[in-house]
């Protein structure tokens, strides 16, 4: 008779595109408890998003327990913010000792919590590694090339993720392709995506209207920037109404600007993950520098413009339905244009998006444990 050696991960998460992919591998490790595997895992809040817009409502959204813990660190420069995650993760690790750290993403929490967890002899997997923009002055870009430098083991959503990575000098028994976990969140709760109150308040009718959001430090930092981008798109929208759920970060520069906002343009919160992706199903086109929303429109053959120079997801533009506009204003104006004739690229969905990558990446984590 074998026994079964139990396996214990400790899943990190710590900004809001992060807890879409976290829900996803604790869907998965409940699935595996129920069939009687001996699994278990603690799930830790860095605390880099503490606003309950951009983190509480997404457990209740994700139908996921709430964190075992909370670091809090909240918000600081990005040295201050690391450094904090790293002290605070520091301690809790050492006191609550774990076979495998999980990290997703790229945001600062997965840097911080995989240097520390190496640091300390933990292995480390990380969840959609191997993306690349090729472009360092993104810091998530920087969060990407340190932690695939240093993890153990890869779980990745794209061959192009797979090729960065064994170019960089992992080997293949490192690298899986498993697929998305923020398009498994999708999958799994799609039926349940729900009308946000301005939907009604507004009469807005599906296909009728855009959603945009716009997070980026290269777009919303500085306030001319900001600014003279704003006056290209509301002219380039003309009548059409334009959903624009504002971040934070956002919010705190258009304080500073006192913009004159047309009618057309619907300013709300940062909106729930079931809210956000129903306006997502139901837009004409979505306009964008988020990198998990050119993967959610990919999936829901929505159009969607990216207003950034590269992408880290090239599949969304190979495959999908994601165009580059960068801050090229007259192909914003063509895109449209050709969105409004209908004329606009299908696109299909890329390989493994269908839902099971939590569970692959459970499944293989359970096949270590047991090969060991
Ligand atoms: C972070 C991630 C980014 C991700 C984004 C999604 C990094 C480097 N960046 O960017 O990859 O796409 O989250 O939202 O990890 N703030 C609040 N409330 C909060 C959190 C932040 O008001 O709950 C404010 C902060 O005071 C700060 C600003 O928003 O001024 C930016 O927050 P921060 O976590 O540093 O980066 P994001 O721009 O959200």
């Amino acid at each position: 008779m074998t026994i079964e050696k139990p396996l214990h991960l400790t899943l990190i998460a710590g900004a809001r595109p992060n807890f879409m992919k976290i829900a996803s591998l604790v869907h998965a490790i409940k699935q595996k408890q129920q069939a009687g595997c001996a699994i278990a895992y603690t799930l830790v809040h860095t605390g880099q998003h503490y606003d309950s817009k951009l983190s509480d409502v997404f457990f209740e959204d994700l139908q996921i327990p709430l964190p075992d813990v909370n670091l809090e660190v909240g918000s600081g420069s990005h040295a201050r913010q690391t450094a904090e995650i790293m002290i605070r993760f520091e301690d809790f690790i050492r006191a609550n000792p774990t076979d495998w750290v999980i990290v997703v993403g790229d945001v600062n929490s997965t840097l911080a919590c995989t240097i520390v967890a190496k640091k300390l002899g933990i292995p480390v997997a990380h969840v959609e590694a191997g993306i690349r923009s090729g472009d360092q002055s993104m810091p998530e870009e920087i969060n990407r090339l340190v932690t695939d430098s240093i993890a153990d083991l890869f779980f990745t959503t794209s061959i192009y993720a797979n090729q960065h990575l064994l170019r960089e000098g992992k080997n293949e028994r490192q690298v899986h392709l498993v697929g998305n976990t923020m398009i498994d969140s999708l999958v799994r709760n799609r039926e349940r995506f729900t009308a946000p109150a301005v939907f009604d308040k507004k009469n807005l009718t599906a296909g009728d209207y855009y959603l945009m959001t716009l997070h980026r430090p290269s777009n919303v930092d500085d306030a001319a920037v900001l600014q003279s981008l704003l006056e290209q798109i509301i002219q380039a929208i003309g009548n059409m109404p334009l959903v624009f759920p504002v971040h934070p970060r956002t919010r705190k520069k258009l304080e500073e600007l006192a913009f004159q906002w047309p009618p057309s343009i619907l300013l709300c919160d940062p909106l729930r993950y079931l809210e956000f992706l129903y306006l997502v199903q139901h837009a004409r086109a979505v306009i964008t520098d988020s990198g998990g929303i050119q993967e959610e429109t990919t999936y829901l053959g929505v159009p969607c413009l990216t207003l950034r120079a590269n992408t880290e997801r090239p599949e969304t533009i190979h495959q999908g339905t994601n165009l580059l506009i960068g801050d090229d204003m007259g192909l914003l104006n063509r895109s449209l244009a050709q969105i409004e004739q209908r004329a606009w690229k299908k696109g299909s969905i890329p390989d493994y998006w269908d839902g099971k990558a939590g569970e692959r990446i459970v499944e293989r984590l359970v096949q270590l444990n047991i090969a060991e």
